[in-house]
């Protein structure tokens, strides 16, 4: 067993488990992606079932399988952002970027995910886009807010 992963610093104890999918994301290639080969080096290490580390990791929408573009698009899909109208805002959304649920822009841009509640009901329609919560979102101005996503990184740089 390779003693030198992110994950080693832990414990072999389950309840260190989502302290090293931090530390295995945290070091993967695009900082954002726990790699099947993460997940199996946990499983061993923990002597736990990798299908019982999946699905662990899975129930977790911080711990991401995929590499994730450079700005992560969050839509909730719960009820009161259901019924306000989320799916016409996804729907916005993959037309302007071309992109459906977990998929990431060829150039890398952007990452589409459903989430579940992003705690900030009474504000649905939501959408947070990195660190930053879109409220009251309407599909008309999702391409324009991403355009500003883009540009604010920009200036940035
Ligand atoms: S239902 Fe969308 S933020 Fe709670």
């Amino acid at each position: 067993m390779a003693e030198n992963q992110p994950w080693t610093r832990f414990a072999p104890e389950r309840r260190n488990i989502l302290r090293m999918f931090h530390a295995a994301q945290e070091a993967s290639v695009d900082s954002s992606s726990l790699s099947p080969d993460a997940l199996i080096g946990i499983a061993k290490y923990l002597n736990l079932p990798v299908a019982e580390v999946n699905g662990v990791a899975s129930f977790y929408q911080t711990f991401a399988r995929l590499p994730r573009g450079r700005h992560v698009i969050r839509i909730c899909d719960s009820l009161s952002c259901r019924i306000s109208g989320s799916l016409g805002v996804y729907h916005a959304i993959r037309n302007t970027l071309g992109i459906g649920r977990d998929e990431t822009t060829a150039d890398g841009e952007f990452t589409l995910e459903i989430v579940n509640c992003l705690g900030s009901c009474d504000t649905a329609p939501n959408v947070m886009i990195d660190d930053t919560l879109f409220t009251h979102v309407k599909p008309e101005d999702m391409a324009e807010v991403l355009a500003g996503v883009v540009a604010r990184k920009e200036n940035v740089s």
